[in-house]
């Protein structure tokens, strides 16, 4: 794994509970090359590791810019990113990997819900200086919250960005019946922000006719299913059988009965935790994953996944 130690150059509030930080290489050496919609891992500490969407332009190597939003129910990482990081302190971060890249197409509509506006900027950036077609709506609870509004109104693409605020007139809410004036055929949707903003965008996009190959989601938490069911868990080396509770993940209840899993992100994203299926139905939550392993059925991430019935790890 390839680690890079980035000195923070500057740290600002954005918005109301967030704020972006700007790494450089300490030597000013080009930093790897990433596509928009590509995120770093942070190393927070050997245990902790966080996702973040890189918010600067494609084709910047100079630096990386970082949007986070402190979360109420912080177990570490952006708490830390807050309150821990300073202005001159070196961060340890992974090389940029890409789970949400842009697809060719006529027309991309951009959908962003608070803190989802991260990874959007840079897809912005980067259909601006292809000349691509778009249109970019952002939503955000009130202006003080808006992350980056200072950049979206001095972008060139300032006329394709529409910004929506909750708290606003009900003339400049986000209307989704205006789907209809596009076509589902020929152009591609992304959608990043909280699960409930997700859940709304994706499903006007279907009812709407929107194929699900022209549906973008970016996940930066790991989705549980609102009907998870217990299961068991068999220790292959041991016979061990133990009850995975509906609240809990396979990776919590193991560690309480003595089994430890290795993981990091907690979230189905870095890969920490992956384990081998000796046998068992599994229900993959992850984005770490590729299709064609998924359908070996062979490995999990049991930090988020889950199972039918008994699943036996090679443990
Ligand atoms: S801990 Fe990161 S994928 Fe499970």
């Amino acid at each position: 794994m390839t680690l890079l130690d980035l000195q923070i150059t500057h740290k600002r509030v954005v918005a109301q509970g967030i704020v972006s930080l700007e790494l450089r290489d300490p030597q000013r050496r080009p930093l790897p090359a990433f596509t928009a919609g590509a995120h770093i891992d942070v190393h927070i500490t050997p245990q902790l590791t966080r996702q973040y969407s890189l918010c600067n332009a494609p084709g910047e190597t100079d630096h990386y810019l970082l949007g986070v939003l402190l979360e109420p129910n912080s177990r570490g990482g952006s708490a830390a990113m807050h309150q821990k990081y300073a202005q001159g302190d070196t961060i340890t971060v992974g090389v940029p990997r890409n789970n949400f890249p842009l697809a060719p197409a006529r027309r991309t509509l951009l959908f962003a819900g608070g803190i989802g506006i991260t990874p959007m900027l840079s897809m912005a950036e980067a259909l601006w200086a292809a000349g691509d077609d778009f249109g970019f709506s952002y939503c955000a609870r009130s202006a003080a919250h808006a992350a980056f509004a200072d950049r979206l109104r001095a972008a060139p693409w300032a006329a394709r960005t529409r910004l929506h605020l909750d708290d606003g007139p009900a003339d400049q809410r986000l209307q989704m019946a205006r789907l209809k004036e596009e076509d589902p055929a020929s152009t591609h949707l992304y959608v990043c922000g909280p699960k409930g903003f997700i859940e709304h965008v994706c499903q006007a996009a279907r009812a709407h006719g929107w194929p699900e190959a022209h549906i973008h989601v970016e996940h930066f938490s790991a989705v549980q299913p609102a009907d998870a069911a217990a299961l068991t868990v068999r220790i292959a080396s041991t016979g061990q059988a133990i009850v995975i509770p509906a609240d809990q993940s396979i990776t919590t209840a193991l560690e309480r009965q003595g089994v430890c899993i290795p993981v990091s992100c907690e979230q189905g994203i870095c890969g920490t935790c992956v384990t081998r299926v000796i046998s068992g139905e599994i229900e993959h939550h992850d984005s770490y994953f590729s299709d064609a392993e998924r359908a070996r059925g062979d490995q999990m991430t049991p930090c988020c996944s889950r199972g039918r019935g008994t699943l036996v790890l090679d443990l």
